[in-house]
């Protein structure tokens, strides 16, 4: 039994597409957010850049008795989830990355699409991915431009929201992908005008965040580190942007309770 944390990080509040999958699948789970939120986004930036972010946003979860620390971010996953787990050797870590696998697995038509950031696209750890997974299908892929400051700005639903999704998951669509990987935790808070963008073609929309709250789940029962019982959960955000942002971050986590993905 361990009463502390669930440690999530992510850029801003792109982590919060997971948070909301923790709470609903852990829901006696004390958790702290951390959504850095000066730094965002991290997907125009170099992975050296956002190693060193990675590395402090750790550091501020451990800080506050993090006892296990979900990547809640693509990008930050693919540039330093294995340099954290040499610097912190035996503690738990959970990253993310797109769900090619059962896109590929579930695709009619052979072609998938991933739409991620730049960076994350860039990284080695997509490339190995693509090796590993991409094999049975055609994988197309293409950078959200502006996706994730969409959502930090909150311009869900909007005329600009639609047109920069539509130009760059049409093409994709028009090529013949039948399945639509978020590969950036921002996104399923845009599903809604993906969705309409998608209209009634037959597109499956893949979210990762729930597999990640069940592996979460499974390594708090392999390390008997659940909450205990009684235990009354808090809920902490956090960000290097100041207590407005953090204000912003709560209100939107009990947004994506009620988002439709
Ligand atoms: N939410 C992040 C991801 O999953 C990145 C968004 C950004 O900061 O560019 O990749």
């Amino acid at each position: 039994m361990d009463n502390r944390p669930i440690g999530i990080f992510d850029s801003g509040m792109g982590g919060l597409s997971v948070w909301r999958e923790v709470r609903r699948l852990l829901p006696g789970e004390s958790v702290v957010y951390f959504g850095d939120g000066k730094n965002c986004p991290y997907g125009t930036k170099s992975h050296e850049q956002i190693r060193e972010y990675t590395f402090g946003a750790v550091r501020e979860l451990m800080d506050r008795g993090a006892k296990i620390i979900i990547l809640g971010c693509n990008t930050a996953t693919a540039a330093a989830v294995a340099d954290l787990r040499e610097r912190y050797p035996g503690f738990p870590f959970v990253g993310m990355e797109p769900a090619l696998k059962p896109a590929v697995e579930m695709s009619r038509s052979g072609k998938v699409a991933v739409i991620a950031t730049i960076a994350y696209l860039a990284s080695e750890g997509y490339a190995r991915l693509v090796e590993k997974y991409g094999g049975g299908a055609e994988v197309l892929s293409a950078p959200g431009k502006g996706f994730a400051v969409l959502v930090e700005e909150e311009k869900e639903g909007t005329p600009e929201a639609l047109a920069a999704i539509s130009k760059v998951i049409e093409p994709m669509i028009s090529r013949g992908a039948d399945t639509l990987v978020l590969g950036c935790t921002h996104y399923p808070f845009l599903a809604g005008d993906i969705r309409r963008v998608i209209g009634d073609r037959d597109v499956t929309v893949i979210n990762p965040a729930p597999a990640v709250a069940r592996r979460v789940a499974q390594l708090l029962g392999q390390g008997n580190a659940s909450a205990g019982e009684g235990h009354r959960p808090v809920f902490e955000f956090l960000s290097w942007a100041g207590p407005e942002y953090n204000d912003r971050l709560r209100a939107t986590a009990q947004r994506s309770l009620e988002m439709d993905i």
